[in-house]
């Protein structure tokens, strides 16, 4: 018997793509291994974005985010997903000089981290590398609208599409990246009429994050959903308030340590000595 035949299914590029106007993919961000657990019953595609950079790492921006930090996080979250298909963000300056250079970070986030997938922010100009990566074997996924890691160049991550030539470039960098073979695209924070134009033009299906539902899937970085911050964007709606919950916790145990009630008899170890039955 193969050491896999009775893993789950993982879920295909081609599977996802195919859901296009169907039954709306579920995605979610996950950096760990425990968190991808949990999210791995429940998601299709679990995404090791780089907003890890400023939800884990406290940076700015995306744009500091590297290669090896990717790869760590990407083998983490291998280690606790086994049914959904994990994609991994190529970071900035890993992709945009070339193909040829693209490729060169695709495989290696594909080799060194077991993932199926990658994803990178694609204006117009990354058609080319899209096709280029697509015909050597690597599925992609597109991600257009408000794109972080251009946030110097774009003046801010605020919603796009608020004139003419916004929602033109966001609809030509879609097209761009459906026709160069991307099996999915990110759209982030786009007003719905403008996302429900993308994901009409294109054949692949479209994941929102904070562009309606009006895509064909939808996106959060799980730590805003699950309330571990103060602040969220408008687009997040909050399942859970880990903060106060991690508040009340640890709270809860400096009492009992200064108190002495932690660690009681329950959490302390009793041996018998070596030979004493
Ligand atoms: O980096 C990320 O987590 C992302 C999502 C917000 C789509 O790109």
């Amino acid at each position: 018997m193969s050491r896999h035949e009775n893993a789950p299914k993982r879920v295909t590029a081609p599977e996802l793509r195919a859901r296009k106007g169907g039954e709306p993919i579920v995605c979610l961000t996950a950096y760990d291994t425990p968190t991808a657990r949990i999210l791995d019953a429940h998601c299709d595609l679990i995404l090791v974005g780089d907003s890890l950079g400023m939800v884990l790492h406290g940076l700015d921006s995306t744009v500091g985010v590297t290669l090896e930090m990717m790869i760590l996080h990407g083998r983490a979250v291998m280690r606790g997903a086994s049914r959904a298909l994990v994609a991994v963000d190529l970071p900035f300056g890993s992709y945009e000089a070339s193909p040829e250079q693209a490729f060169e970070s695709a495989s290696r986030v594909m080799k060194e981290t077991g993932c199926q997938a990658v994803k990178l922010e694609s204006g117009s100009y990354a058609a080319e590398t899209i096709a280029f990566l697509v015909a050597r074997g690597v599925p992609v996924i597109g991600h257009v609208g408000v794109r972080p890691q251009a946030v110097h160049a774009l003046g801010g991550t605020k919603a796009r599409g608020r004139n003419t030539a916004e929602r033109e470039a966001v609809l030509a960098d879609a097209r761009a990246a459906d026709e160069a073979g991307a099996f999915a695209i990110v759209i982030e924070a786009v007003a719905e009429d403008l996302a429900r134009e993308v994901t009409a033009a294109v054949s692949c299906p479209t994941i929102g994050i904070g562009a309606s539902a009006a895509c064909d899937g939808q996106v959060l970085v799980t730590h805003d959903m699950l309330g571990l911050f103060d602040w969220t964007p408008r687009f997040v709606r909050r399942y859970a308030d880990l903060s106060t919950a991690i508040d009340e916790a640890v709270k809860a145990y400096s009492e009992d340590v200064r108190a002495r009630r932690f660690p009681g008899e329950a959490e302390t170890y009793r041996l018998k000595p070596d030979g004493a039955g």
